[in-house]
């Protein structure tokens, strides 16, 4: 029974720019106004808030509205440890001080059609985790996250100065100004983006063909719109620089000569068609020999031009091989399919014939010096020693912030990045700053930033029958998360559709665990009580076909098939503890068509939350899930549930 589905129609969180809450921390007299997408907290003891804010205890202070179709009564309730009040239109509903594991209701309260007021306080505790996750109760209904969609808030000056600076600070990260600008204690223990590397000299001149390199290097934003790497020559004569230095770089090679390929078949370009579609690439990439611009997707015209014979496919293997904080995530391939898509990239991008890179030595010489002593080097890697270098970080006072790498003025030394007038103002919002932010992961904010960076929402939500994103964090424990995310889980979850979950091996455990805390989850999932043989043994009953609710009849157990194969497959039970955190499985076979309302997974439980099968557990919906529960954490021991008699 679903009043109103917490996910429905969602288009992305993050594309909907009114959506979320504004939230206001404080801590120490200071301030920093974010926004947040729901009532959900999680900040480890002893971590900073929000990157702006120093550690230790602090408060929120959530503004905004609360939207509903039709005038209903709800009750909030909250799980929390801190203390926290809820106010909607003016008037206290909930009061709550810790109860981490239990959730405290409030009175009912009369939400009208459209905008309601909302607005809650929540202090830290002074030393413990701080969290909070507020769900509502619909009247006569069970409790549901408060849809992500249904929230929304102002956007007052304050908060669009906190945006700036908190853009301005991933503008410094994602651009690796640190390499050049150092700080003392920053890289390996401050922002994880602090680590960002580039792609290795060694061996480029085997990857990479030199007409590429060098129109790359003269203008590398104009080659793909998300460029990280600066235009570093700049004047009359930065063409001549650039073909020089990639003369240089053309001559690392790695001994082994790049092999020709042989013409690609028919049947091989139509592979790679296929794989490109079911893999949906379009979710980053332009398709090849489709006429069309979007800032969100690369293009991959320039494909021919850019790899030397063979080794795209050696790319679409490994594209983290020589740059492993690269941003196109890795797929898992045979190497058969990665010389299909190969063949596809290639027969749809822009036809090239590849020249010999020049070979004359003092051109070569001079690339080889201007590598040495442009700043190439602090940000690639290679064996030659590195004769560059320029202003620490404390040493760029907010007065210089007008010009430098911001907004390069002619016969200036400094990096062209061409920022934007809006991203100037950011980078010099930042530079107001005490800089502090960049020594502080915040859990929650990384994952908001990353989610949208590496595209997780252009992919998730956009296509049918893939897991929707907004409830990823509170459905998906850290751990499991973690691995997933990394590859380190080669099976598919859901075997029944074309489509992969690719990898982000570096950026993997640190988004998982930012995902959960966005929603009010720990980064560690809590030791839970021994397993209750008992109930396990009552949940094997319970699944089976034999005096149960027949789950099996769409969920495998292992080895053990479903009994009935047909299109609304579920997903295998022997995984299924290990993926979900304890509140999602009880929300989603309470109510499935509340977390996703096309699901063709029934509703086993009446509103009042009565199981059908009264004789076993009292039919109690609690109990008997609970019973699902204990045997699901079995795992992959999991004994067969018992047969029809
Ligand atoms: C989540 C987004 C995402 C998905 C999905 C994705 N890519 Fe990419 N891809 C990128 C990004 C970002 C880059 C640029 C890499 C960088 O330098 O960080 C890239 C680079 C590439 C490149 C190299 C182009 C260049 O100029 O360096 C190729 C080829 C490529 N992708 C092909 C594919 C194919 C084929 C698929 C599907 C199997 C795919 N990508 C899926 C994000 C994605
Ligand atoms: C601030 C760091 C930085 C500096 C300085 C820098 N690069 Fe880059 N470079 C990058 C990054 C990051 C990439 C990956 C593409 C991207 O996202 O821009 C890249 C990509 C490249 C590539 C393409 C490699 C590939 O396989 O896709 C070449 C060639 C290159 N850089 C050459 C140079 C040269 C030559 C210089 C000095 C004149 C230089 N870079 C200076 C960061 C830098
Ligand atoms: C490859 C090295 C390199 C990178 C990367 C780099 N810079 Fe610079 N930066 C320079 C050089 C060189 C200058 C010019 C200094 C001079 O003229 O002495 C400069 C100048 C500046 C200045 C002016 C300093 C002054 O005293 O006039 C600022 C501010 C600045 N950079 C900020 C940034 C920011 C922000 C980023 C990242 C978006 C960045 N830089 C990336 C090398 C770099
Ligand atoms: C190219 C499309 C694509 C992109 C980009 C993508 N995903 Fe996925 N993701 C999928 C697909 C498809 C599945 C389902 C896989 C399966 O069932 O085996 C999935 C599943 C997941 C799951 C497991 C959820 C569940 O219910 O089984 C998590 C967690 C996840 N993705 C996180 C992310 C994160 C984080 C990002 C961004 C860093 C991301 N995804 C980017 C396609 C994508
Ligand atoms: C008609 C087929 C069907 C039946 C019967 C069925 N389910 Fe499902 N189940 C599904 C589908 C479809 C999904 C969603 C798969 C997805 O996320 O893409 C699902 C998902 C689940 C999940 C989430 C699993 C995970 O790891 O993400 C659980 C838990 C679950 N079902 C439990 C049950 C239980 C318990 C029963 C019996 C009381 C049951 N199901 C009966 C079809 C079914």
């Amino acid at each position: 029974m679903v009043l109103i589905s917490p996910w429905m129609e969602i288009k992305t969180w993050a594309e909907t720019p009114n959506n979320g809450l504004s939230v206001r921390f404080t801590s120490s007299g200071k301030t920093d106004t974010c926004v947040l997408p729901n009532l959900w907290l999680y900040v480890p003891n002893g971590q900073a808030p929000t990157p702006f804010l120093p550690l230790g205890e602090f408060t929120a202070h959530y503004t905004g509205q609360i939207l509903v179709d039709l005038r209903g009564d709800y009750t909030f309730q909250a799980e929390l440890q801190g203390a926290l009040r809820l106010e909607i239109n003016g008037v206290t509903v909930l009061d709550a001080t810790n109860s981490p594991s239990k959730a405290v209701k409030g009175n009912l309260v009369r939400l009208n059609k459209g905008t309601n007021a909302i607005s809650v306080n929540y202090k830290s505790p002074a030393k413990d985790d701080a969290f909070f996750r507020v769900e509502w109760i619909p009247k006569e209904d069970q409790n549901y996250p408060i849809p992500s969609t249904s929230l929304t808030h102002d956007i007052s000056g304050e908060l669009q100065s906190s945006k700036a600076q908190a853009r301005g600070r991933e503008l410094f990260v994602e651009n690796r100004c640190i390499k050049c600008h150092e700080g003392t204690g920053l890289v390996h223990g401050g922002m994880t983006e602090l680590d960002y590397d580039a792609p290795s000299f060694e061996g480029i001149g085997s990857r990479r063909n030199f007409e590429w390199m060098r129109d790359w290097i003269v203008a590398p934003k104009k080659m793909r719109g998300s460029a990280r790497m600066p235009q570093v020559f700049h004047g009359p004569d930065a063409s001549k620089q650039a073909e020089a230095v990639a003369a240089f770089l053309s001559t690392l090679t790695t001994g082994t000569a790049a092999q020709k390929n042989l013409e690609p078949t028919a049947d091989e370009i139509e592979g790679g068609k296929k794989l490109f579609a079911d893999l949906h690439c379009v979710a980053c990439h332009i398709t090849p020999g489709v006429d069309e611009i979007d800032p969100l997707r690369n293009p991959l015209k320039h494909v021919g031009s850019k790899f030397s014979s063979g080794y795209l496919a050696k790319f679409m293997l490994a594209p983290d091989g020589d740059y492993s904080w690269s941003r196109m995530p890795k797929f898992h391939l045979k190497p058969e399919e990665a010389e299909q898509i190969a063949a596809y990239l290639v027969a749809g991008a822009t036809q090239w014939e590849a020249k010999t890179p020049p070979t004359e030595s003092a051109l070569i010489t001079q690339g080889q010096k201007l590598v040495q002593t442009s700043g190439c080097l602090n940000c690639h890697a290679l064996k030659l020693p590195n004769q560059y270098a320029s202003k620490a970080l404390s040493d760029l006072t907010i007065d210089h912030w007008k010009g430098g790498c911001i907004l390069t003025k002619p016969g200036s030394k400094a990096m062209n990045y061409q920022f934007s007038e809006k991203d100037q103002a950011a980078l010099i919002a930042f530079a107001a700053t005490d800089r502090e932010s960049l020594k502080r992961h915040v859990g929650w904010e990384y994952a908001q930033r990353q989610q949208v960076n590496l595209k997780c929402v252009q992919c998730h939500g956009k296509f049918e029958g893939f897991p929707t994103f907004e409830s990823i964090g509170s459905k998906i424990k850290p751990e499991w998360g973690a691995s997933f995310i990394g590859g380190h889980i080669t099976s598919k979850v859901r075997p029944w559709i074309d489509a992969q979950m690719p990898t982000f091996t570096k950026p993997a455990k640190v988004l998982a665990e930012g995902l959960s805390m966005l929603h009010g989850f720990p980064s560690k999932t809590p030791i839970e009580p021994a397993i209750d043989p008992e109930l396990a043994t009552i949940g094997q009953k319970l699944v089976s076909t034999a005096g149960g609710f027949s789950c099996i009849s769409c969920h495998a157990i292992n080895e053990l098939g479903a009994t009935q194969v047909f299109e609304s497959a579920g997903i295998n039970f022997g995984i299924t503890a290990a993926r979900l955190q304890k509140s999602f499985f009880h929300q989603w076979v309470r109510d499935p068509q509340s977390v996703d309302p096309a699901t063709k997974m029934p509703d086993f439980f009446t509103p009042d939350d009565k199981s059908p099968l009264v004789d076993i557990l009292d039919g109690d919906g609690i109990k008997t899930r609970e019973a699902f529960w204990h045997y699901l954490r079995l795992g992959e021991k999991m004994p067969a549930p018992p047969l029809q008699p």
